[in-house]
């Protein structure tokens, strides 16, 4: 029933849990005797973060913030408001933030200076898809699945309206969904 609103497929479901194998066993790897606390934004970062975490064979700890810099359209509104805080004490920890997409870059910009001003020891970002095109601050994430055009799109975690984060794949949507 969603299909019909997508123009064109751009990241299929297998091609993510190929990335998200990828990515778990490189950060594994990185990561071992680290103990990271990995943080996912939320809402965007659930289904692939969800996928990453079972591919990472090492010790870890999760948490959650609820950021949000977008509301409701297709354009980055650009003031980051913080929801919901992590309320896990980062003092000296490695830190690994998940993200379903860096566009502006401002969102992962924002919380990466919060973390490092609390005190953590090193903070890096491992996101599903990248869209460098749409940069405006300088940040280039450590850990990019994908890199993709300058276009908007939903699925795996990524909304239109809070819509389409239930899509298994990440895809186009039609303009006429958005020009209603
Ligand atoms: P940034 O601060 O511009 O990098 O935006 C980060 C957030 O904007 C992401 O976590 C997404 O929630 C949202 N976002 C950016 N591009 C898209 C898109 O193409 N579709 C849906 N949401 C997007």
């Amino acid at each position: 029933m969603l299909d019909k609103d997508i123009e064109k497929v751009l990241v299929t479901q297998e091609e993510i849990f190929q990335i998200a194998k990828d990515m778990g066993k490189k950060l594994s790897k990185d990561y071992k005797d680290k103990f990271p606390l990995v943080i996912g934004l939320l809402k965007g970062c659930v289904p692939f973060m969800g996928y990453l975490l079972t591919e990472m064979d090492i010790h870890l700890e999760v948490g959650f913030m609820d950021v949000s810099s977008y509301h409701g359209g297709i354009e980055s509104v650009g003031d980051v408001q913080i929801l919901k805080d992590l309320g896990i004490p980062v003092h000296d920890r490695h830190i690994i933030i998940t993200e379903d997409i860096v566009d502006t870059g401002k969102t992962i910009k924002v919380i990466k200076d919060l973390l490092l001003y609390r005190g953590a020891k090193s903070v890096i970002v491992a996101t599903l898809l990248d869209k460098p095109e749409g940069r405006v601050v300088q940040l280039v994430p450590e850990y990019i699945g994908t890199t993709i055009p300058k276009e908007f799109v939903v699925g795996f975690g990524l909304d239109y309206d809070e819509k389409y984060r239930n899509l298994p794949y990440v895809g186009v949507l039609k303009p006429e969904i958005y020009n209603k």
